[in-house]
């Protein structure tokens, strides 16, 4: 799996969250605290970058602690699955035809790697100056 570089400019809006090497290994998953949030940072399958938050919104278990798979990430206390959008795209307890699971969405932040470290960016942070 290869990661291609976003076409993005490091300006002082972007926080430095980690280095790459913190995402090394067999579980590329690492608690994150950053815009005064609890998060959650990891590689998915397809080497993308998700950023979101730590907690499940269902009964709060720590998503540091679920399961890295599917491209995201899976509660372990029910199951729900979180991708590195922070979108839930399972509930498995819930009914076959429920769409329950597309309403619910966890905080989320925009990550790039450069040179070694990792950044993520607030959504509501102002662009640079130009
Ligand atoms: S606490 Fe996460 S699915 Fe229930």
């Amino acid at each position: 799996m290869t990661h291609s570089p976003q076409p993005v400019t490091i300006t002082s809006s972007w926080v430095r969250i980690a280095s790459v090497e913190a995402l090394q290994g067999e579980r590329p998953v690492i608690p994150v605290t950053a815009f005064g949030q609890a998060l959650v940072l990891f590689r998915d399958e397809e080497g993308e970058l998700g950023l979101i938050g730590r907690y499940c919104p269902h009964r709060g278990a720590d998503l540091c602690y679920g399961r890295h798979e599917n491209n995201g990430l899976r509660c372990p206390f029910h199951g729900w699955h979180f991708d590195r959008s922070g979108q839930c795209t399972e509930q498995p307890a819930e009914p076959e035809d429920s769409k329950m699971y597309k309403m619910i969405r966890l905080p989320s932040f925009t990550v790039v790697e450069r040179d070694g470290a990792i950044y993520a960016q607030d959504a509501g942070a102002l662009p640079a100056a130009t």
